[in-house]
């Protein structure tokens, strides 16, 4: 029962799997002497470290997809779409040609960027700034929220799937859900409490513009994917990313989808995530004042794959820390006291769409995150008809 709950609630990602090496038994001691630390992969930078301990060696690490920063040639033809929201409300020709963007985000790259959304620059600042307090305060305070106890409102800890992926993440995170029942301030951290409060209200009414915006897109009514409680709930994950002295040999977050129906990552501007895109590699650019979407795999299912959930990952730098703070909406696992059930809308099949997917209750979909997830393909494919 313990077990399900925390494959529920952990299920945020599909980690891209790679073969365990033949260390696993040290590996698994020194993961857990690294996790009793309870001071994270900050705790090691503090320290001193100049090598990174073996739990973060990712042997399969594709050296050559690791590229400096801005490395594509033909910058214009692989650069994610960046989306005007102005007028979003006012100008119904606006509207019109930001739903046409959004559509064509949504199927060729299942990324996008928007700029002009309504929250202003100050509260994006002011979020990081507050994550950033939150990871560098004193460490016997940040301590005191060190777990793996997903009953906990708020957790910090270092790397969500550290006894299950083949190698840990230069990467330590804060984790709260706020909706939908938003936490009491003094349920927060103090020295970000305000900041996390008042950006995720904001957060959450651009989640409801997007979802709105994707319905359109997809020639439903506006509300339908809220409807369907697809922005019911939201887990905000405050990440930071320590300076790594050796970035070639492991990641800031490996290669994954998103397992949620939607993303909503605020960036710093340091940068280092890339979205695979025609097999490549492509770099989201830091764009001040701009937020990254991005489809999770939930979306993908029920759209029958008119919505595309895409592999990204995070590198690993000399420079930092880099901070960032995603947003993940999905529904609740039950309404009631009954499992949630979700397929292809029935809208979009038709005969030229055949339905792709089965139908699948929340609770199972999430679950196998944990036990199936893990194969290198996408996890949809285990809920093909
Ligand atoms: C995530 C993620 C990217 C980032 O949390 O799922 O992809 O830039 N984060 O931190
Ligand atoms: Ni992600």
């Amino acid at each position: 029962m313990k077990k399900n709950l925390r494959a529920e609630v952990m299920a945020t990602r599909t980690v891209k799997y790679e073969a365990p090496s033949e260390t696993s038994y040290d590996q698994k001691t020194e993961l857990k002497a690294f996790d009793e630390t309870k001071s994270g992969v900050k705790g090691l930078v503090d320290a001193g470290v100049e090598k990174i301990p073996p739990i973060f060696i990712n042997h399969k690490h594709d050296q050559l997809h690791y590229k400096p920063y801005n490395h594509l040639d033909d910058y214009s033809k692989y650069s994610i779409p960046v989306i005007d929201l102005e007028g979003v409300y006012t100008d119904a020709t606006k509207r019109t040609e930001i739903i046409g963007e959004i559509m064509e985000a949504c199927g060729k790259w299942g990324f996008f960027q928007v700029i002009n959304h309504g929250i202003p620059v100050g509260v994006l600042d002011e979020m990081i700034d507050g994550i950033c307090r939150f990871h560098e305060q004193d460490i016997e305070e940040k301590k005191k929220l060190y777990t793996r106890d997903v009953k906990k409102k708020v957790l910090y800890m270092s790397n969500f799937h550290l006894y299950s992926s083949p190698s840990a993440d230069w990467r330590d995170t804060i984790s709260c859900f706020m909706a939908p029942h938003i936490p009491d301030r003094d349920e927060l951290p103090t020295v970000c409490s305000d900041i996390m409060i008042d950006y995720s209200k904001q957060v959450m009414r651009l989640g409801h513009t997007v979802f709105e915006l994707i319905s359109e897109a997809l020639g439903l009514n506006p509300n339908h994917l809220k409807d369907m409680d697809c922005a019911e709930q939201l887990l905000l994950l405050g990440h930071y990313y320590p300076v790594c002295p050796e970035p070639e040999l492991t990641w800031g977050t490996s290669s994954h989808t998103d397992s949620d129906s939607l993303t909503i990552l605020l960036q710093d501007q340091i940068g280092g995530l890339q979205v695979l895109h025609d097999n490549q590699w492509v770099d989201v650019p830091p764009k001040r004042g701009a937020l990254v979407v991005n489809i999770g795999d939930l979306l993908q299912l029920i759209t029958n794959d008119r919505a595309k959930s895409v592999y990204h990952r995070v590198v690993a730098r000399h420079v930092g820390p880099r901070i960032s703070v995603a947003c993940f909406f999905r529904p609740q696992i039950r309404r009631g006291s009954s499992l949630r059930v979700y397929g292809p809308i029935k809208e979009l099949i038709s005969k030229e769409n055949p339905q792709i997917y089965r139908e699948i209750s929340v609770k199972d979909y999430l679950s196998n995150y944990l036990s199936k997830g893990l194969d290198g393909a996408s996890s949809l494919v285990h809920f093909k008809l």
